[in-house]
Order: structure tokens, then C-alpha cells, then sequence
């Protein structure tokens, strides 16, 4: 009977020092790291010879609400960083009130040259959903919902600052003498991609580089881009995994990309097609799951540079 009870008493410390770590990570995730923004700086060589570098910043899955002042705060410290261009991957909204405090954040952001695509955050409000799912299984494809988030107000003002939208569209910019031709999809997390609409060789006589811009990186859209000839593809969506086993990485990307292509530069080959592919680990959470582990919330400052000779 004594061996009995000191292998209880044993097993209970143990469970207890495994409840105080679990509980201690829970604490660190959502008390610190959710809010351990990072800039990563990343150099993509895709311009044509003798261009001159762009520094493009790639923001995106602000998920923003009023009260989340630090993360406000950080995002309005990126235009110090004097970008050429402004890439934005979508989900800005986490609350109905939220379109002025995204603008205030991105604030002389706004004055440089923009492209943005929408996700599905920017269109529906946030519901609580189980987080053990999602490490499980892409989240379920939202049906739509009545409760829409006011993102046609955050597209106001985006093209009122000169930013242009990129939905199922191509556009052309001009930036610091490089043309750039771009292409985007709405959200393929909610099956809203349409790509045929954009679909085409990219025609190199008309542009110096062209870049894909996506919200969630599903393999039907990139693999598209990569095919039709972009030399670089963007997107955000996957939160880098967000909640991530230290040493090993993501778990998910919640879309059917690999997770080893989770965050940050990679590349996506489709026959004898290569483009750089870019997914920001981005700057937010859903306000039902505001914590990150090993995955801190990010920006990218880009710097696209010309090509080897
Ligand atoms: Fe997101």
C-alpha cells in the first residue's frame, strides 16, 4: 500500500506540473506573444536587370477591433518605413466599428501606392469556433451570413487614398518607373475564386514584373498564377499556423498549402513555371482565439530586386 500511494502521489505531481505548463503557455500566448510584433525583411530577386530595387509591404489579417490599441499602434509605425508600394492580403476587419481605426492605423500608409484583395474577415463578423478544429482541420468554408462587417467602407476609403482594389481583377502600376502587373482573386477560402477571370500568359512586352495577389494560398490559385508566368505570388490567410510546436512549426496552414510553405518566402513550381511565393504569418487573430504560440504576428518589408544576370 505505501508503494501504491506514493506512485499516486507521484502521477498527481506530474499531472500538476503538466497543468501549470499548459496553463503557463496558454498565459504567455495571449499575454505576450499576440502582441510580439515583428518585421520580417525578406529580398526577392524578380525585376529585370537594371531596375531599380522596390520596397513593397506586405501587411495583411489585421483583424482588427477599437480596443486592440497595440496592434494599432505598431501598424501606424510601418509608414516610417517609407515603402515604394503597399500590398494588403486582407481580413482588415474584426468588428463593425472597425473601418476608422484601420485607416487611422495605416495612416500615411494610405499615400503610398496600394493593392488589396478581400477575406472572408473583411465580409463577416467573427464567430467563436472550436480552436482544437482548426489544428485538426482547414476551419469550415463560412456560408454567408447575414451579419456583414462594413468593408465596403474600408474600400471607400482605400480608393479614395488611390489603392486599387485587385478582385477578380488585373491592374497596371507604375512604381519608381517599374511597371507592375497584377492579378487578383476573391477569398478561395470561400470558394468566391474566380481566376478564369484574370487567366492569361503574363505578356512581358507590357510589364517589368507581375505579381498574383490572393487572400488564402489554395493550390487551385497560386498553381494558376505560377502556370500563367507571375514572378511572385502573395498571400496571407494561414496566420503562419498560429499556434506552432517551438522547434518544429505550424501544424496547419488552414487551407490545402503545405505547411512547410506556412509563412514567410518560398516557391511555387508548376511544370516549368517558378514564381516566389510570399505568405505573411499576419498581424492578428480571430478575438475568439487571441493568443499565438511560437508564431508571432508580423509585417514584411520586401525588397524586390533585380535579377541575376
Ligand atoms: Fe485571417
Amino acid at each position: 500500500m505505501p508503494r501504491t500511494s506514493s506512485v499516486l502521489r507521484a502521477a498527481a505531481s506530474g499531472v500538476a506540473a503538466l497543468g501549470a505548463v499548459g496553463l503557463g503557455c496558454v498565459a504567455y500566448a495571449g499575454l505576450y506573444e499576440v502582441n510580439a510584433y515583428r518585421l520580417r525583411r525578406v529580398e526577392v530577386p524578380v525585376l529585370p536587370a537594371g531596375s531599380p530595387a522596390l520596397r513593397v509591404l506586405h501587411i495583411s489579417d489585421l483583424h482588427l477591433t477599437p480596443w486592440n490599441r497595440a496592434r494599432q499602434q505598431w501598424v501606424s509605425r510601418l509608414a516610417a518605413l517609407e515603402p515604394d508600394l503597399v500590398i494588403d492580403t486582407g481580413d482588415n476587419l474584426a468588428h463593425t466599428d472597425a473601418v476608422p481605426f484601420v485607416v487611422a492605423s495605416l495612416g500615411r500608409l494610405l499615400d503610398v501606392p496600394g493593392v488589396y484583395v478581400w477575406g472572408s474577415n473583411d465580409y463577416y463578423a467573427p464567430t467563436f469556433k472550436n480552436p482544437v478544429l482548426y489544428l485538426t482541420r482547414p476551419s469550415r468554408q463560412p456560408k454567408p451570413r447575414p451579419e456583414q462587417l462594413p468593408w465596403p467602407d474600408l474600400g471607400r476609403a482605400f480608393k479614395e487614398a488611390g489603392w486599387v482594389e485587385l478582385t477578380d481583377t488585373r491592374a497596371t502600376l507604375e512604381v519608381n518607373g517599374v511597371r507592375i502587373g497584377f492579378r487578383g482573386t476573391d477569398d478561395a477560402h470561400l470558394n468566391q475564386d474566380h481566376y478564369a477571370a484574370v487567366a492569361g500568359r503574363v505578356e512581358r512586352s507590357e510589364l517589368d514584373v507581375a505579381i498574383g495577389v490572393t487572400h488564402a494560398p489554395y493550390r487551385r490559385v497560386i498553381d494558376a498564377m505560377t502556370a500563367d508566368g507571375h514572378d511572385l505570388i502573395v498571400a496571407g490567410h494561414t496566420h503562419g499556423g498560429q499556434i506552432c510546436v517551438p522547434f518544429y512549426g505550424a501544424l496547419v496552414t488552414n487551407c490545402d498549402l503545405d505547411v512547410a510553405r506556412v509563412k514567410g518566402l518560398s516557391s511555387n513550381r508548376v511544370g516549368g513555371h517558378t514564381s516566389a511565393l510570399h505568405v505573411s504569418a499576419g498581424l492578428g487573430t480571430s478575438p475568439y482565439a487571441p493568443i499565438r504560440f511560437a508564431c508571432p504576428p508580423e509585417a514584411t518589408l520586401m525588397t524586390l530586386t533585380a535579377k541575376p544576370r
